[in-house]
């Protein structure tokens, strides 16, 4: 594997397939007393990144960057299911709430509440990149049921990009209602991303890697961190 960048606390190698990690190279990676982070760069169109995923999940915390063009963004019409309306006008405050308690309850279903530092952080991040973040939300008798959050943030090159921190539908949204979000999502992103869009997802959480592949974008790099 090529090293493309490399710092005191993090490296980036270029993988030419996923099909490159196996256990022995695994092994062999050499993990210095400062280093925390690694980051395996597939390029732009890998087909297949479950190989890797659960290979590395098997001995590291591992993450997938999903990347997308604006032009990967292909929505089909949908009726708009009745109970639905789209939520343009919350203010940075009522977006704050509704990402902290949708992402805070999303912690709490998989078993891993944020601890007092963790939120800290996603506090410093949302103060940040929040008032300037574009969004995209449904709602349900005034309730919001879907959000997608976009920011300027940069890839691991350190070029600008826009970037999806966060995005959830709530547990009960019918089928319907779930492709008509994910349609409308399409057509938005194709509208508002600047070039290129981006996102780092848990390789546990296989839904919300469907969801991202379901949406156009492909995995573009792997990233492990020190246990
Ligand atoms: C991510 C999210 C927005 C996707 O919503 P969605 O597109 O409506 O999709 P669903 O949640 O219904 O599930 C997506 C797919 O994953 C599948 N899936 C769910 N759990 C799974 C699992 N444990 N293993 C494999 N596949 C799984 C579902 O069957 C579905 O597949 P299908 O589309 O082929 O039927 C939604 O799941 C969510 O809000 N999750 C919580 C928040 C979150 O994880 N955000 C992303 C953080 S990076």
């Amino acid at each position: 594997m090529k090293v493309l960048k490399a710092a005191e606390k993090e490296i980036l190698f270029e993988v030419t397939c996923p099909s490159e990690f196996s256990p022995e190279v695994l092994n062999s990676l050499k993990w210095t007393e400062a280093l925390r982070v690694m980051r395996f760069y597939l390029g732009r169109r890998v087909c297949n990144e479950e190989d890797a995923v659960k290979l590395l999940l098997g001995s590291y915390p591992t993450w997938v960057v999903y990347s997308a063009d604006k032009n990967d963004f292909l929505s089909a019409p949908t009726e708009p299911p009745v109970r639905l309306t789209p939520a343009p006008q919350m203010d940075l405050e009522q977006l704050r709430r509704v990402y902290i308690s949708t992402n805070d309850s999303y912690h709490d279903s998989i078993g891993k509440p944020l601890s007092p530092a963790e939120s800290a952080e996603r506090e410093s991040v949302l103060s940040e990149f929040l008032p300037s973040a574009k969004f995209s939300a449904f709602k349900n008798n005034g309730v919001v049921m879907a959000l997608l959050v976009v920011v300027k943030w940069k890839d691991c090159f350190d070029k600008p990009v826009d970037w999806v921190p966060w995005v959830w539908i709530d547990r009960s949204l019918l089928p319907g209602e779930r492709a008509f979000v994910r349609s409308k999502w399409k057509e938005w992103l194709r509208g508002i991303v600047e070039d290129r869009v981006q996102c780092i997802v848990e390789g546990e959480n296989m839904r919300s890697r469907k969801f991202f592949r379901g949406m156009g974008f492909h995995p573009e790099c792997l990233v492990i961190s020190k246990k």
